[in-house]
């Protein structure tokens, strides 16, 4: 029988030693983790507001006041609104594979929604633009090394020349990443997570999630055709960068 891309990644994996596992892009398809979608990243993500205010000053530095943006990994719509309340002329189209996060962006959207065209996709079924800006938050550790560097360059190809790139995602060097991941549960358990469920996405995250350091997503950026790629955001084990196409 044939599946949706959503009911395929609602089945669980099986580890060679028998037991089961979720991969955790899996959480997007599954409509009650997406219900809860919106409280986790500011109980995970230190600086997280801040993070949004800091990307709308940065794309605003660079793109008029009738911007037409792109946002890789809109789902959810948290940036989306923080975007769209914050300038009343930016047009937005949104990309994300989950049907479930799109949904839920446009509830969070709700009367800005106009302003957003959704697409359930990958980047290549983005419009061609060409923007004026992009942004793509909590997104780009999802995706593979070879992978990601195609996505990036398919961002670049739809920016106008000079238009900025905002990311900003889990980024460690290997050395790092046991200090930073106990600081990322420590902030998690500050944030009121029982401990035991911090330390459990911290696992999932680790054995799943492809995380490149510091300098390989920037080498990335490079490699993908952008310029100027200026580190913004430091928090634990995130990082952001603004880079320009
Ligand atoms: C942690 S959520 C972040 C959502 C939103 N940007 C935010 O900051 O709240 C990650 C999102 O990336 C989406 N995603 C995963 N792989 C993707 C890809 N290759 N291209 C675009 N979006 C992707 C997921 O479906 C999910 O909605």
């Amino acid at each position: 029988m044939l599946r949706t891309r959503e009911e395929r990644s609602r089945i669980p994996r099986e580890r060679p030693d028998g037991t089961r596992y979720y991969r955790p892009m899996d959480a997007f398809s599954d409509p009650q983790a997406v219900e809860r979608y919106a409280a986790g990243p500011p109980r995970l993500v230190p600086g997280f507001a801040d993070l949004h205010r800091m990307a709308t000053i940065l794309l605003s530095t660079h793109v008029p006041e009738d911007a037409r943006l792109l946002v890789l990994g809109a789902g959810g719509g948290l940036e989306l609104k923080a975007f769209a309340q914050a300038h009343p002329g930016w047009t937005f189209d949104g990309v994300d594979p989950s049907a479930e996060m799109l949904r839920l962006a446009e509830r969070m959207l709700g009367d800005l929604a106009s302003r957003a065209r959704l697409h359930e996709g990958y980047i290549h079924d983005a419009p061609e633009g060409p923007f004026d800006g992009a942004c793509s938050l909590l997104t780009l550790h999802f995706i593979e090394k070879e992978e990601r560097l195609r996505t990036l360059q398919q961002v670049r190809r739809r920016l106008k020349p000079g238009a900025p790139f905002v990311a900003a995602h889990f980024s460690v060097s290997r050395e790092e990443r046991t200090y930073w991941f106990d600081r990322y549960v420590d902030f998690a358990v500050s944030s009121g997570i029982a401990e035991e469920q911090a330390r459990r996405g911290r696992a999932a995250i680790e054995a799943n999630v492809p995380i490149l350091s510091p300098e390989e997503d920037e080498e990335l950026l490079y490699a993908a055709g952008f310029s100027d790629v200026r580190l913004f955001y430091a928090a634990f084990t995130f990082r952001g960068w603004v880079a320009r196409a």
